[in-house]
């Protein structure tokens, strides 16, 4: 077998798992691919349901902005729910949901549908039309799926915040985005304790002024603020005549808009990363069904948080595209004990675990024997996602969570990209640390600064060059910055951001950002979200943030702060910064580190070169510091 030739440390699938997955052999789909890009992609979309066929499957005429299935009329939240209803999937699970304190709930695909319907049916009745922004911010409960499926069914574009998020992030994300609903729920359970989203809402409204409803999903019980003619509940809403479990689809173009999903980039405000309803369904639907091999009896566990783009893809969209069951847990994952996951995949028979690097490393922590005690023999595919996942962390997860017999799929993707683009299939030989090879016909490359391809083992930037389904149409109201920001160093090649190499094997190695996001514990930030959160602080003059590597964040946040005069650096100041930092843009962003300093590098135009100062903080070499202002 040339299989036998790869270089390095190689783990085969099983037998059981070559037997098992859906795609037998790769290279068959990459021929395929090659002679017929179109044709392949095609395939994947006529698996789905359309009210009308498209003319076109891909419309390059004007570049960087292409479309996707031209002249096709769908509707995903309709391909997510209806389409299964006519099938014995009418009474199969869609989603298992268990709350941190133990509760479970569950929803059939039929109820599902009528929960969605009602919701969007309030939506309408709120005056909610086609290309409507809608707001939600909340915690994992079943309402934020019905909320986002609603929302696609009527052909509003949903913008979900992650509740982790705080005040000014919101503020900045209901502002951009103009929206006139939000969705928040009054609060939301973390580690035994109650996130107040309705408090952090109202501060937030109090800065944007566009929302006039605000819809509350009661979780907490919680006593919190309600807005006479403004905040209404939404058990009250749904139960209310005109809520029925009718409601009209709203036939959508491909192109239509599905959702904008913020995320941070390199310079100012977080970007809205906006998805069609036609492309980003085909994606999402095909690489659920071959990356991570959802099949019909399958129950999967995504833990990301819908509020992120994980979330949107494998939690709520690509499993319900392929008639899935869904597993949701609302908490914190060492909460109240370190077996908790592992309890949860024992008791709900998980089949396909899709978790985070960070997390694994978080739980090795504590020792196999809190998983030792669990029958974890129902899961069959073990997948990793936001953040290089280090060989050590992934042997772990190989040996320990999957007993050595389920391949980890360590799956290479952004919110840009919509879908899964580097990835092995269960059924291919994995190297620990690399996501292998993209997606059969997805051509990547690893550029140097001029765009010449760098030579295997190699590092550079990491570009796409073909076009796919569910990429990033444009930047909400901002096509100026789309078009910079991806698409201006290299001609036609898509800008990723990362620096990776490519073996002689053609496995493709992350290595990590080379531009200013940095990534907490798999969490997307910007250097500019934690310096604008700093500087909104009386004592603070300027401030710089990086990321500088940590065991097991991956990357923690240093920030340098310059104080204004008359304030004293001291230890006080710094807890009262991370206060005001996780207040305004939330935990997350809360620097490990804070120190002050007199000056920070900047060049000769007065940008600040973050550069140099993670060179200073990690005692290496800056390079070079030509531009340097002095
Ligand atoms: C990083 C998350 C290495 C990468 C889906 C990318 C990864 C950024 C991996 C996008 C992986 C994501 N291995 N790095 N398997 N997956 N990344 O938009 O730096 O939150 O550019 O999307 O996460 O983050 P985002």
């Amino acid at each position: 077998m040339s299989e036998n030739k790869l270089r390095g440390e190689v783990y085969y699938p099983t037998q059981k798992t070559l037997e098992k997955s859906q795609l037998k052999d790769r290279k068959e789909w990459d021929t395929r691919a090659k002679q017929d890009y179109l044709g392949f992609w095609e395939d994947f979309a006529k698996e789905l349901h359309w009210f009308r066929k498209w003319d076109k499957v891909l419309d390059d005429s004007n570049k960087p902005f292409y479309k996707w299935f031209t002249g096709g009329q769908t509707n995903i939240s309709y391909n997510c729910l209806d389409r299964h209803l006519s099938t014995f999937r009418r009474n199969k699970l869609a989603l298992i949901w268990e709350s941190e304190a133990g509760k479970v709930e569950t929803m059939s695909y039929f109820r599902l549908h009528q929960e969605t319907c009602r919701f969007a049916n309030v939506l309408k009745s709120m005056g909610v039309k086609k290309g409507d922004r809608v707001t939600i911010y909340m915690g994992r409960t079943p309402e934020i799926i019905t909320a986002m499926l609603a929302c696609a069914r009527i052909g509003a574009i949903h913008s979900v915040v992650y509740g982790g998020f705080s005040v000014e992030s919101l503020t900045e994300r209901i502002e951009d985005s103009q929206s006139r609903i939000l969705v928040v729920a009054d609060g939301a359970y973390q580690r035994g304790k109650i996130v107040p989203l309705k408090e952090i809402a109202d501060e937030a409204l109090q800065r944007a002024g566009t929302v006039e409803h605000v819809v509350v999903v009661k979780r907490t019980g919680e006593d919190v603020f309600m807005q006479p003619g403004r905040d209404m509940w939404y058990h009250e809403l749904v139960n209310f005549p005109h809520a029925n479990t009718h409601c009209q689809m709203q036939i959508m173009s491909a192109e239509d808009p599905l959702f904008i999903l913020y995320t941070s980039g390199t310079t100012g405000k977080p970007k809205a990363i906006l998805h069609t309803h036609g492309g980003y369904m085909v994606g999402t639907y095909a690489t659920t069904k071959y990356y991570l091999d959802l099949q019909e009896e399958d129950r999967i566990w995504c833990t990301a948080d819908p509020g992120w783009i994980t979330g949107h893809s494998y939690i709520v969209y690509g499993p319900l595209l392929n008639g899935g069951t869904v597993f949701m847990y609302e908490g914190a994952p060492f909460h109240p004990y370190p077996n908790r996951w592992w309890q949860m995949i024992e008791k709900f028979g998980i089949n396909i675990f899709y978790t985070a690097p960070t997390a694994i490393r978080g739980f090795m922590r504590f020792g196999d024997s809190w998983i030792k005690r669990h029958n974890l023999s129902s899961l069959r595919i073990l997948g990793s996602v936001g953040e290089p996942i280090n060989p050590e962390a992934w042997k772990w997860y190989y040996n320990v969570i999957g007993n050595e017999k389920c391949p980890v799929i360590d799956t290479w993707w952004q919110t840009e990209t919509g879908m899964h683009m580097i990835a092995p299939f269960p059924s291919e030989p994995l190297k620990p640390g690399s996501g292998g090879k993209p997606f059969p016909g997805i051509e990547m490359d690893v550029l140097d600064e001029s765009g010449k391809p760098v030579g295997a083992n190699q590092e550079g930037f990491l570009v796409i060059k073909t076009p796919w389904p569910s990429m990033v149409r444009t930047l909400f109201n901002d096509d100026t910055r789309f078009v910079e920001q991806y698409w201006s160093k290299y001609k036609d090649c898509y800008l990723t951001g990362d620096s990776a190499r490519i073996d002689e094997d053609g496995y493709i190695w992350i290595i990590g950002r080379v531009d200013d996001v940095i990534k907490v514990s798999g969490y997307r930030l910007g250097s500019a979200d934690i310096e604008s959160a700093c500087v909104s602080h009386p004592a603070v003059a300027e401030a710089a943030a990086i990321g500088i590597p940590h065991q097991l964040k991956g990357n923690a946040i240093q920030a340098f702060v310059i104080l204004k005069s008359g304030f004293q650096p001291g230890q006080q100041l710094v807890d009262e910064l991370r206060a005001h930092i996780g207040h305004e843009v939330g935990p997350i962003a809360k620097p490990e580190k804070i120190e002050f300093v007199d000056k920070l590098p900047k060049t000769r135009s007065g940008k600040i070169m973050r550069r140099v100062l993670k060179a200073q903080a990690l005692g290496v070499d800056p390079g070079n510091i030509s531009t340097l202002e002095d």
